[in-house]
């Protein structure tokens, strides 16, 4: 199960690790994507507060379907608060992406599709961070630096980390 705040690559890494490992990946944000339509749009018509319940929901799913499969989940970067997916995820191994904003300031400049990041992106993100961190820190079995190496580097850094 992989941790972190936005844009720092908990997609792309999990991919990488599931491809390593021979194993399923579940995005758990493209499941919501493909079952409730974009996360921008759930936002603009239902609210945060909807869109955290069918986060929720989603790992709970994942998190059951994994049971006795081998699976990488990655969760997006709010998933985490919620106090029931605090409790599930304790049955998983959790893996903390950790980085800082400059590594991710281009992603985050982009923003794609994160509604959470609309207006000043860079002082949001930072404000989100200063908050999840402690959470991320305190569920982390296992953390990895993501700041320096490519995909395929990193994934085989968390490989051996494992
Ligand atoms: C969010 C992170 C996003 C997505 C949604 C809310 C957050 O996922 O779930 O926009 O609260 O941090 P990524 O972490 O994959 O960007």
């Amino acid at each position: 199960m992989l941790i972190g705040p936005m844009a720092v690559g908990k997609s792309a890494i999990g991919q990488q690790l599931a491809q390593q490992l021979g194993v399923r990946f579940v995005d758990t944000d493209a499941v919501i994507v493909a079952g409730h339509g974009s996360i921008a749009e759930i936002f603009a018509g239902r609210g945060e507060h909807a869109f955290r319940e069918i986060e929720a929901r989603t790992v709970a799913d994942a998190v059951e379907e994994a049971d006795g499969t081998p699976t990488v989940i990655s969760l997006g970067g709010g998933a985490v608060l919620d106090s029931g997916t605090q409790q599930l995820i304790g049955r998983c191994t959790v893996v903390y992406l950790e980085c800082d904003a400059e590594t991710v300031a281009d992603r985050i400049a982009r923003n794609s599709g994160r509604p959470l990041l609309a207006g000043d992106a860079m002082g949001r993100w930072k404000a989100m961070f200063a908050t999840r961190r402690p959470v991320y820190e305190r569920l982390a079995d296992i953390t990895l630096d993501v700041r320096h190496g490519s995909i395929p580097e990193l994934g085989g850094r968390l490989e051996a980390a494992l």
